[in-house]
């Protein structure tokens, strides 16, 4: 109670000694600069926030603020005659007073208030979430307007902003243009695969106007599923380029890896002509927004390897330190086959892998992220690039497989033959759409390959969350688009 008797002291000091009305008003800062502070020099300070708990002792009042800056929240302590009518958890307000050292070992300071103002209450009966009470993940799910005020989203919330920081400074610093690949398109990348669905854009009816609309493009248009070919087209002017966007598929699957909005990011390199070049530029890009993530957010991280995924930081640890491996998808096939394991799906030379096979093949490599190469031609997009090999016939891909997610990368060589290229767009009946896409091997070409990476996939995967609905603010999927 030392504590609290040094604080009511200079509490009531402050009390009884009220502002004078010329003081220069209190600098507004955020809790995580507050927290930060190492020697307290008594100053001025506000912070705006919501409150995470309220609790009066004796008489004094304890209140922890938090503003979203940091996991941590500022405990606020007051005489509990300034206590507002209207606070109590969840309620924002506004806190004035003085940084001082906190006698608690639990945080180095704490904000003496002199004055606390109820920004906004809040309806503790209806507010979904409850005061003290660490949710579930899919409990949370079902509150998307409010999900941002618990510990564990607001902790992605953070690490997915400083993720795609660390993502896009990996890029700046090895020399990449950034490109904003447009989300509206007329082509549909990856190839007029039967599998793949887009979402067509039109503008909407209004009422009396005519059902059979012309394209307001004169062409039909899609939300882009992939910027690939818009960063081929720059690998024609820059040797390395890159884009971070949304990207939209109108899968139907409703698994915990698919969404129907997510965010991809893409590199493409002019002037390679070997997939390992590829390859290491996706295990160096994993491994230093990784690496940044984990420096830069230990505390946020911490909570989901702490309470979301125990054993997570030692899997993640293995994945950091150990190179990642590399396996062509034949001797992929030939593990498979041999294995002991009854597979729904039998792996058979020229099917795609299926989650099954991908977490087998991960779990025989000793749950390090495995590359896979040279897949069968006939299960790729148009754009790969032929190895003209045989009897099996494959394409210079390469897809990287991680630990309980499976497909995290997908890239490839693109094909930069003309001939070749134009042959194969023939037969899909697809040679005049892809003109343009044609002519870029006939002005200036180079050998030239990419890769994109689904960002969701890589938070679950360095985070350990099952559910790809949760590291994603508003997801978006079958049946299912909310705010
Ligand atoms: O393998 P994909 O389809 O590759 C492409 O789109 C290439 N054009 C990229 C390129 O070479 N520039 O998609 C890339 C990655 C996948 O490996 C996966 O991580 C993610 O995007 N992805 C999805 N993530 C969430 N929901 C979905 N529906 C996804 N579909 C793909
Ligand atoms: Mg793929």
């Amino acid at each position: 109670m030392i504590g609290a008797r040094c604080v009511c002291l200079s509490l009531r000091r402050c009390s009884s000694s009220p502002r004078p009305k010329h003081a220069a008003p209190a600098k507004l800062f955020q809790v995580q600069e507050l927290l930060e502070v190492q020697n307290p020099t008594d100053n001025d300070v506000k912070v705006h926030g919501w409150v995470r708990s309220v609790r009066s002792q004796k008489e004094i009042l304890f209140l922890h603020v938090n503003d979203g800056s940091s996991l941590e929240s500022l405990q606020v302590v007051t005489d509990s005659g300034l206590e507002p009518r209207e606070l109590s958890f969840g309620s924002s307000v506004e806190v004035q007073g003085k940084l001082v050292r906190s006698p608690h070992k639990k945080q180095n300071v704490e904000l003496a208030a002199e004055s606390i103002r109820v920004v906004g209450p809040c309806d503790v009966l209806t507010f979904p979430l409850k005061y003290k009470t660490r949710q579930p993940l899919d409990y949370l799910r079902q509150f998307p307007h409010v999900r941002c005020r618990s510990n564990s989203l607001s902790a992605l919330l953070r690490i997915r902003s400083e993720a795609t920081a660390a993502i896009h400074s990996f890029f700046k610093d090895n020399g990449y243009l950034h490109v904003h690949t447009p989300i509206i398109t007329s082509n549909d990348c990856e190839g007029a695969s039967p599998s793949l669905e887009v979402f067509k854009v039109k503008p909407a009816n209004k009422d009396g106007e005519p059902e059979d609309n012309p394209h307001f493009f004169n062409v039909p248009a899609f939300l882009t599923v992939s910027g690939q070919l818009h960063l081929e087209v720059m690998t024609g002017a820059f040797t390395k380029a890159f884009t971070f966007g949304p990207t939209f598929r109108a899968e139907n699957s409703q698994t915990r890896r698919h969404l129907a909005e997510f965010y991809m990011v893409e590199a493409e390199l002019a002037f390679v002509d070997r997939l390992q070049e590829i390859m290491q530029v996706m295990e160096d890009l994993f491994k230093r927004v990784t690496d940044t993530v984990l420096s830069r957010c230990p505390q946020d991280v911490g909570l989901f390897h702490k309470h979301v995924a125990p054993g997570q930081e030692g899997k993640l640890e293995q994945m950091l330190k150990n190179p990642f491996v590399i396996m062509s998808y034949t001797e992929a096939m030939e593990i498979l086959k041999h294995a002991r394991h009854v597979f729904q799906y039998k792996p058979e030379w020229g099917l795609d892998l299926q989650r099954e096979h991908e977490k087998y093949l991960v779990n025989h490599c000793g749950e390090i992220p495995v590359f896979v190469f040279n897949y069968p031609y006939d299960l790729k997009p148009f754009y790969m690039r032929d190895n003209e090999d045989g009897p099996h016939h494959t394409v210079a891909a390469v897809d990287l497989l991680v630990p309980e997610i499976g497909e995290l990368c997908g890239g490839s060589l693109r094909e930069d033959r003309l001939d070749l290229l134009r042959c194969r767009l023939q037969r899909l009946g697809q040679e005049d759409a892809y003109q343009w896409y044609l002519e870029l091997r006939q002005f200036g070409s180079t050998p030239h390959g990419g890769f994109g990476m689904g960002f969701e996939r890589y938070l679950q995967c360095i985070l350990g969350v099952e559910n790809i609905k949760d590291v994603i603010p508003f997801p978006r999927f079958p049946r299912s688009c909310v705010l």
